[in-house]
């Protein structure tokens, strides 16, 4: 089994997300909960984005001694600088350094040729090497960038200095084939390659970022980042609780693992829900309210007969207590009769149909059915004997 190192940036690009504004304390409970769900690496903000941000970053890098904490900068000394202050007193300072790459960043955000491109990485990769004993390198805007010209920089910049080479899909442009193909190429073309760690960093705008993270671990990536409840920029990052658990259930196709420890996803999606003001919507995958929940009556009676008709992830292994069986027009006898029994009501047997057509015709008007409405409907069948 390949070991997969999970890069938390929910407190970063997360952050980054329309609406959302951490305070120091917030951010810090945040960093605590991310150490108990084991990340691998902390990516606590961007020290010489605001004072705010410094703050936190350095009392997070002061205090989370669990795992790696780093800090992202853009590819000027300035930012080196900030960041190298904010995370000096780390277990591990790690820097997270970035510069554009593709040519629509190139000619209308950075102005620069590719050799400039080239000679700005070098450069503060070197100045960086100088104080931080780990640096991540990320190409922004990886996919859109020529693939030659991606691997002459990757090359560059780990001779000077970089152990960590991370391929964002910054724009969420690009498909999972495209994507294992862009780590396949970069594996065969860039000779130092197998010196650092290839990290995979996917947005959601097309709806792909866990297909994309999946199929860049298959084609070589040991790292991937991602936010907790997918939350970031736009339409979000990768979700990490939905990787970690995708790999988990397939490990028999991925031959890889995190070593998130599961249980804490719940804890920590609700957390960071709480904290953010970031709903989650109740189908999402893994933490939804409806991920381990069953309506229609043909599921409630495979769940109920044996949960894995149904189940594929069960509730445990994210750290919920159970799954729900929600009565309503969908349900069946089996689960009716169940819910009751749950509850303390005994029916005979010569009552349960009778008492199911009552339950099916007030389900048909209502959305859910509750236990107070199953009580009324056992209270008005004995009145009415
Ligand atoms: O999406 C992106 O390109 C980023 C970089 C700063 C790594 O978040
Ligand atoms: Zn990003």
């Amino acid at each position: 089994m390949r070991r997969i190192n999970i890069f938390d940036t929910t407190l970063r690009d997360g952050e980054q997300s329309a609406g959302v504004n951490l305070n120091f304390s917030e951010k810090l409970e945040i960093a605590r909960q991310l150490e108990r769900l084991n990340v691998d690496i902390i990516e606590a903000g961007f020290p010489a984005a605001s004072k705010g941000d410094f703050a936190s970053v350095a009392e997070i890098a002061r205090q989370i001694k669990g795992c790696s904490v780093t800090g992202l900068a853009r590819s000027v000394l300035t930012d080196i600088d900030a960041a190298w202050e904010a995370l000096r007193h780390g277990a591990e300072p790690r820097l997270h350094l970035f510069i554009a790459t593709s040519p629509i960043h190139r000619v209308h955000k950075l102005k620069q040729t590719k050799e400039e491109v080239i000679e700005t990485a070098v450069k503060t990769v070197k100045y960086a090497a100088a104080k931080f004993p780990v640096i991540q390198w990320s190409a922004e805007d990886a996919c859109r960038t020529e693939l030659d010209f991606l691997a002459e920089i990757v090359e560059e910049v780990i001779k000077a200095g970089a152990k960590v080479i991370n391929i964002p899909d910054t724009v969420g442009y690009i498909s999972p084939q495209e994507y294992g193909q862009i780590f396949t190429y970069l594996r065969e073309h860039v000779p130092s390659i197998s010196k650092v760690d290839l990290s995979a960093h996917c947005h959601d705008d097309l709806g792909m970022s866990i297909a994309n993270s999946l199929a860049a671990v298959s084609a070589g990536a040991t790292q991937v980042e991602g936010t907790i409840n997918g939350i970031g920029e736009r339409a979000g990052n990768a979700a990490l609780e939905e990787f970690a658990v995708a790999l988990h259930i397939r490990k028999d196709f991925y031959q890889a693992e995190t070593g998130l420890n599961l249980k804490e996803i719940s804890r920590t999606s609700s957390l960071v829900s709480k904290l953010t003001g970031m709903a989650v919507p109740a189908n999402k995958a893994v933490v939804g309210r409806n991920a381990f929940a069953h309506e229609s009556g043909i599921h409630q009676d495979g769940v109920l007969k044996e949960k894995t008709t149904y189940e594929i992830i069960s509730p445990e292994l994210v750290g919920l207590q159970n799954n729900s069986m929600v009565l309503g027009k969908h349900s069946g006898r089996h689960a009716f009769r169940n819910r009751l029994n749950e509850i303390g009501l005994t029916v005979p047997d010569q009552d349960i149909n009778k008492l199911f057509a009552v339950f099916k015709e007030l389900a048909d008007r209502k959305k859910e059915m509750t236990d107070d409405d199953l009580v009324a409907i056992i209270l008005e069948e004995k009145l009415s004997k």
